[in-house]
């Protein structure tokens, strides 16, 4: 069996800590405090574990605060994807970026498709989109993955 292995940013999260039960042996869980996204200087970790995936749950998830705390919001979910895409690019690993329905705007009624233009209403949705951005624009290679709505 082929042994892959994958660090998982955000490890003590509940996608996080799901993750790293999930890939079991494969698993490299990263807390906020082994790496700290918004820190370019603590990627500095991966060197010596060298990943060929890294899932990047780590996120700031306070939908409501993050309307006034917009700096905080964009810090983790934009610039923090932004350090994970340059990290990914020099270890030559695969960039997976957990999204959020969030980025869609819930107008369309209908089931939304990988295809639909994001449009979101919010701080925190936002602020998850440039991640997305930042992931497609700048990750040689990278999945985004995401949750979507069904109806407004
Ligand atoms: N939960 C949902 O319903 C849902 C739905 C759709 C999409 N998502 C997406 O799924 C992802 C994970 O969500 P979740 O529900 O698992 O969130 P969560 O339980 O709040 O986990 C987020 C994790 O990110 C870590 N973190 C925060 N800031 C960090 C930083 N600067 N550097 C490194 N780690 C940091 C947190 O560590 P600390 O605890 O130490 O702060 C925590 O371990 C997010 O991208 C979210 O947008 C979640």
């Amino acid at each position: 069996m082929i042994s892959v292995k994958v660090a998982i940013l955000g490890a003590t999260g509940q996608l996080g800590s799901d993750l790293v039960e999930t890939f079991g042996e494969d698993a490299i869980p990263l807390t906020r405090r082994d790496l700290d996204v918004t820190d370019p200087e603590s990627f500095k970790i991966l060197n010596e574990l060298e990943p060929e995936v890294i899932i990047n749950t780590a996120a700031y998830v306070r939908v409501d605060d993050a309307e006034v705390e917009v700096e905080k919001a964009f810090q983790v979910n934009a610039i923090g994807a932004l350090n994970v895409a340059k990290a990914c690019n020099e270890l030559n690993a695969i960039n997976v970026y957990i999204s959020t329905d969030y980025v869609f705007d819930g107008a369309k009624g209908e089931l939304y498709e990988e295809d639909d233009v994001p449009n979101p209403i919010n701080v925190y949705g936002m602020s998850k989109y440039a991640g997305e951005v930042f992931t497609r624009n700048y990750s040689k290679k990278y999945y985004i993955i995401t949750d979507l709505p069904t109806s407004s």
